[in-house]
């Protein structure tokens, strides 16, 4: 079972879940990460679940299409959105000194 462990407020947070775990989806259920994840919409839009990660990107699949346009140049940095990600592996991830993220928005016709 892939092992997380969670940066928030200068704390850590660790927890084991099963594979292929959305960890918005568990902390919206009031399991693990919750309630030291931060996040909002679940569907890629608000940004809130932006995270840094730490160790084990290599095992995450590419950004999606949602990711690229919120978090932009940001993923260079590391971030990704927590709720487009279903985690199949040890994962280290921190919510601390994450920027803020405001969603670009389409421009207005
Ligand atoms: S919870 Fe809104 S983008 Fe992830």
């Amino acid at each position: 079972m892939p092992k997380i462990v969670m940066h928030k407020n200068g704390q850590a947070h660790a927890g084991e879940v099963k594979e292929n775990t959305n960890l918005v989806v568990r902390a919206g259920i009031k399991q693990f990460p919750f309630p030291n994840l931060s996040y909002g919409c679940g569907m890629g839009k608000c940004g809130k679940c932006t995270s840094r990660i730490l160790s084990g990107a290599e095992h995450l699949p590419e950004p999606n299409w949602k990711e690229k346009k919120v978090l932009g140049e940001h993923i260079a940095d590391g971030c990704r959105l927590i709720c487009q990600l279903w985690i199949t592996h040890d994962l280290e991830l921190s919510q601390d000194g994450i920027p803020a993220i405001v969603p670009s928005r389409p421009a207005a016709a």
